[in-house]
């Protein structure tokens, strides 16, 4: 039997049902789906999350000053095993609505409490910005301590069957990305670039260790911070 796979579809547009980002998110869904995957697709359009202002307050303690609808979707995705970013390309990058939630994810950066998991990325445009948008959303997902397993972009152009085109590739993907967390495959470079990131973050969870105990342990246990170091 194989053991039960969440992948949690995470897509930016500010145009809900009309989103050509969502649908190709839902055909990535359905991918994973068909290998048997669980799947959650989170549109930000149906969700109030707020800007980060910087109070530092998530640094100290964990928690948001915020009580919007950030932390249900934290939920999601710490309960999922694969994690997708989708956002249509604006002016060369993730729409506000999506930059907005990586930014309120900076604790879960510093703290890799999403560590381990595999993710991908996918992208719409009129034309331009989209292997770039993709390339940064793995970037995201690699300061999260998620691994990259790949992912696409869409020209959208005038062609109204252009996201329909896609639907076979993005299916595929969503196959792979389920594949992906039942056999845990390696991405040496990714990994190399995490553990230089956790050498960084790992001065964060030092100085708040009386504050954050459990974070602390759990940093020692994952072999990312010698004790007493
Ligand atoms: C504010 C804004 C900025 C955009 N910037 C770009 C851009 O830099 N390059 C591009 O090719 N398309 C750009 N577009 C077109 C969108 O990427 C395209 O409409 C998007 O893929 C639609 O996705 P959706 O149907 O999911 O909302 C922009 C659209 C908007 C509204």
């Amino acid at each position: 039997m194989q053991t039960a796979v969440t992948i949690c579809a995470i897509t930016g547009s500010p145009r809900g049902m009309r989103s050509r980002t969502r649908k190709l998110a839902g055909f990535l869904l359905a991918g994973a789906e068909e290998a048997g995957a669980e799947i959650d697709l989170v549109d930000l359009a149906d969700l109030r999350i707020t800007p980060c202002i910087a109070c530092e307050s998530c640094s100290l303690d964990g928690t948001c000053i915020y009580t919007d609808d950030f932390y249900p979707l934290y939920e999601r995705m710490l309960d999922a095993d694969g994690l997708v970013l989708a956002s249509p390309v604006y002016v060369d990058n993730v729409s506000a609505q999506l930059k907005i939630l990586i930014d309120r994810l900076a604790d879960a950066i510093h703290y890799q409490t999403l560590a381990g998991k595999y993710g991908c990325s996918l992208a719409t445009t009129w034309e331009s910005g989209g292997a770039e948008v993709v390339a940064y959303q793995n970037h995201v997902l690699n300061y999260l301590g998620v691994s990259a397993i790949g992912g696409m972009s869409v020209p959208l152009g005038d062609d109204p069957g252009a996201i329909g085109a896609a639907e076979p590739a993005a299916r595929d993907l969503g196959r792979r990305l389920a594949e992906a967390v039942r056999t845990r495959p390696h991405y040496p470079d990714q990994e190399a670039e995490m553990a230089g990131n956790r050498e960084c973050f790992a001065a964060i969870v030092r100085e708040n260790r009386d504050v954050r105990p459990l974070e602390y342990e759990r940093w020692v246990r994952e072999g990312w911070i010698r004790d007493g170091e």
